[in-house]
């Protein structure tokens, strides 16, 4: 088991490695009240967090969605995902990490299962041209909405519903949608129940951000061949990493203690740059799950804080060439996590030709792996020469099991990040707003003072608009 570990290498993050921008293990001595504090809330919170159940609850789920995508399969070309959020980033990261970014193109990797779309945007030039593209007859559609009343995804729902009805009939819209919503909340439920949809739940207490590991990440991903049992089987095994006593063994906590106390020293930004494409949306999938949950402006017990770390996606080595330039020699600011793996799943030769010019000869007879790892070990090294605080996170390989670990991980960070700013993980009042404004824009019934509260914002004035 011990060689499928994830391992998180912390060096450079403190003072011994980077200098004055480092942190001492007296910075982590200091809060060590309020790390003990947060281990006790994690312990007597944890019956809350249904998320952490999903590595051990779900055999029931798992034989369902996999019993569903052997019926469906036969039936199908194209599986589409309605969602936004953690409705999409989740499905998105897992998929482009297994299989990779030529899944749709490649009937060699597919194997019999579908083309996966996952349309997370209501542009009307997207979504028409993704319409243009499937078969009707021949595409399942996946409704996902926790609440069942986001505009965005219920706008997707509506169309896909009153297209499908009109070019293949009720009988067959019947097949041909499913939903994932919450079993006891929410419109998508009701209408669900009352067209007889086949449909799937979001446990109580696991938020969008945190339900990769329930159907919303495991239908699309059981549809698509992925081991969803090894996924689950990762993140039980980091589990069991995160109940580690001791913080510097602990991954999770040891993550959030270092970008705690990195925040306590203005460095707010936490740059995610994996050097392996397939982990790209990883990226997407922890910034919405850092910015989300840790970006609040009131704490615990009410007071205005304006805290949280501003998560940047970057990649190894297409931002080499476009955003290190400012991580090594811009502001202290910044923690950067480079992320890598022991075993790319492919690799190819660099043909040892042009060795008459020193520039390019030296390239010739490596392999392109050699050459990622190298430049992903000369960005740390650079970021550490100038004093750039620094993490890494290596997967043996990139495998449903490392997945599992790495998003449970992320997910227990964050918690615990949470709990050591003092903050609600779990909320996200601030898309709420947003939600709500739109919904007094649109005219929704009950929103009236939400709509006069907009009609009432200062109006713009022309001479700043040229
Ligand atoms: O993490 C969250 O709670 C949000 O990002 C939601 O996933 C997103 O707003 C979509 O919400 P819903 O699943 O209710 O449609």
């Amino acid at each position: 088991m011990k060689d499928m570990k994830i391992r998180l290498d912390y060096n450079n993050m403190l003072y011994e490695f980077v200098g004055k921008h480092g942190i001492t293990l007296a910075d982590i001595d200091t809060i060590s009240d309020k790390i003990a504090a947060a281990k006790k809330a994690m312990v007597d919170k944890r019956s809350a967090m249904a998320w952490r159940d999903l590595p051990y609850n779900q055999d029931d789920v798992v034989g369902n969605l996999l019993s569903y995508a052997q019926e469906m399969l036969p039936k199908i070309d194209s599986l589409v995902v309605f969602g936004i959020g953690g409705s999409a980033l989740g499905p998105l990261a897992v998929q482009q990490a297994i299989n990779g970014a030529f899944w749709n193109e490649s009937p060699a990797l597919r194997r019999g299962a579908p083309r996966l779309y996952i349309a997370d945007n209501i542009d009307p030039e997207t979504i028409a041209r993704l319409l243009d593209l499937v078969d009707f007859e021949r595409t399942l559609f996946s409704v996902v909405s926790k609440s069942g009343s986001t505009s965005e995804t219920m706008s997707q729902f509506m169309i896909i519903k009153d297209l499908l009805e009109a070019k293949i009939g009720k009988e067959k819209t019947r097949e041909l949608l499913v939903c994932t919503t919450s079993e006891s909340e929410g419109n998508l439920i009701k209408i669900a129940r009352a067209e007889d949809y086949k449909t799937f739940y979001i446990p109580n207490g696991v938020g969008g951000r945190f339900s990769q590991l329930c159907p919303v990440g495991l239908l699309p991903a059981a549809f698509c061949g992925i081991d969803i049992k090894a996924l689950l089987a990762g993140a039980a095994y980091m589990d069991e990493l995160c109940a580690v006593d001791d913080i510097f063994q602990n991954p999770a906590y040891m993550y959030a203690i270092l970008h705690y106390i990195a925040m306590s020293k203005n460095m707010n930004v936490s740059v995610m740059m994996p050097y392996v494409d397939s982990l790209k949306y990883i990226s997407d999938w922890y910034a919405q799950l850092w910015a989300e949950s840790l970006g609040k402006k009131y704490d615990n017990i009410g007071n205005i804080v304006n805290v949280g770390p501003t998560p940047v996606k970057a990649l190894g080595a297409t931002d080499q060439h476009s955003q290190v330039q400012l991580y090594t020699e811009g502001p202290f600011d910044k923690v950067v996590v480079l992320m890598g793996t022991d075993s790319y799943k492919a690799d190819i030769s660099i043909p040892k030709i042009f060795e008459d010019m020193p520039s390019l000869g030296f390239l010739g007879g490596a392999t392109l792996s050699e050459l990622l790892v190298a430049e992903q070990e000369a960005t740390e090294y650079a970021l550490q020469k100038s004093g750039k605080p620094n993490m890494t996170i290596t997967l043996p390989e990139v495998s449903e099991h490392s997945i599992g670990q790495v998003l449970y991980m992320f997910e227990v960070a964050t918690a615990f990040c949470g709990e050591l700013m003092d903050i609600d993980a779990f909320d996200q009042p601030g898309v709420e707003e947003g939600k709500n404004a739109t919904y007094a824009l649109f005219g929704r019934p009950g929103y009236e003072d939400k709509k006069a509260e907009l009609d009432a914002a200062p109006a713009k004035n022309p001479r700043f608009i040229t």
